[in-house]
């Protein structure tokens, strides 16, 4: 058997500067500090982050009540109104958001302003998309498929700008721009994939094809995560989703095997090390 890691699995830059820095603030004081919704999307992670005090609020009820606080913003940033409405209530903000998250912010604010209408390509039920969406001063569209596309009720010379949710599959992203591209005349377009999804979605598409057997290793809940499996899944039949060292035992067992590994954005290193020796042990 033979195991290759990916030399981009596990956390980008962003989730690590934010890991880093929860922890940091947590040993100074683990008192009255607050997050916005998960910090990333590990629940290994979140569950030990709460066993040292933090605490997480995702009822907007409960966000209108903070006060006088110490808030963090995770990476995928929040909607600007409630970003105001924190510092209107005195809050102080630690703000985590991925730096190339706000670049997307500060694009869809100047484009918008200057008269464009902003397509975002990603999920729209993603809390970074509805962030991306709210820096907007009108006309902003979110679309994932063909179908979205063509329910725009768009002039073909209108002025179109054209971000991406920066954990998008770039394979279906760029389908869908090429369709855009030569739907609208004018057309601008940034690509804020980061560089840390598409690298590591490249690397997934590689081992795929080259491995019998792939691991992604991460949440359910993380969509870079899940966006891996797929692209993995349509190259390497035998690829398995594994969210902890317990999910060993689903895969099955051939001798052998070269064995593919990757891991989303939000994957701590530990996670993936303790699935690996399980790997090791089982096989
Ligand atoms: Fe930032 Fe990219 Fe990670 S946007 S949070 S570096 S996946």
């Amino acid at each position: 058997m033979e195991i290759i890691v990916g030399k981009n699995a596990g956390f980008c830059f962003g989730v690590k500067r934010a890991v880093d820095a929860v922890y940091d603030l947590l040993k100074e004081n683990p008192r009255d500090l607050y997050s916005i919704g998960p910090l990333i999307h590990n629940e290994t992670v979140t569950k030990d982050l709460k066993s040292k005090g933090l605490i997480e609020i995702n009822d907007y009820d409960d966000i209108k009540n903070l006060k006088n606080k110490r808030v963090i913003i995770r990476t995928h940033g929040i909607e600007k109104n409630i970003y105001d409405l924190l510092k209107f209530n005195n809050n102080s903000i630690v703000d985590l958001t991925c730096p190339f998250v706000s670049k997307i912010h500060k694009l869809v604010k100047e484009y918008s302003e200057s008269g464009y209408k902003i397509i975002v390509i990603g999920d729209k039920d993603h809390p970074e998309v509805k962030g991306i969406v709210s820096y907007a001063k009108n006309d902003i569209y979110v679309v994932i498929s063909k179908e979205d596309i063509n329910s725009l009720k768009f002039d073909r010379n209108d002025k179109v700008f054209i971000v991406f949710q920066t954990t998008t599959n770039a394979e279906n992203a760029q389908k869908l721009v090429d369709i855009l591209r030569d739907l609208f005349y004018n057309s601008r377009l940034v690509n804020t994939i980061c560089n840390a999804t598409q690298n590591r979605q490249d690397e997934v598409k590689i081992l795929a094809e080259t491995c019998d057997v792939m691991l992604i290793i991460g949440s359910n809940t993380s969509s870079n995560t899940r966006k891996l499996y797929e692209i993995s899944k349509k190259y390497c039949e035998n690829t398995y989703l594994l969210a902890s060292a317990d999910d060993v035992k689903n895969i099955k067992k051939e001798k052998n095997f070269k064995i593919g590994v990757s891991a989303g954005a939000s994957t701590p290193k530990y996670l993936i090390e303790e699935i690996l020796n399980n790997v090791r042990n089982e096989f």
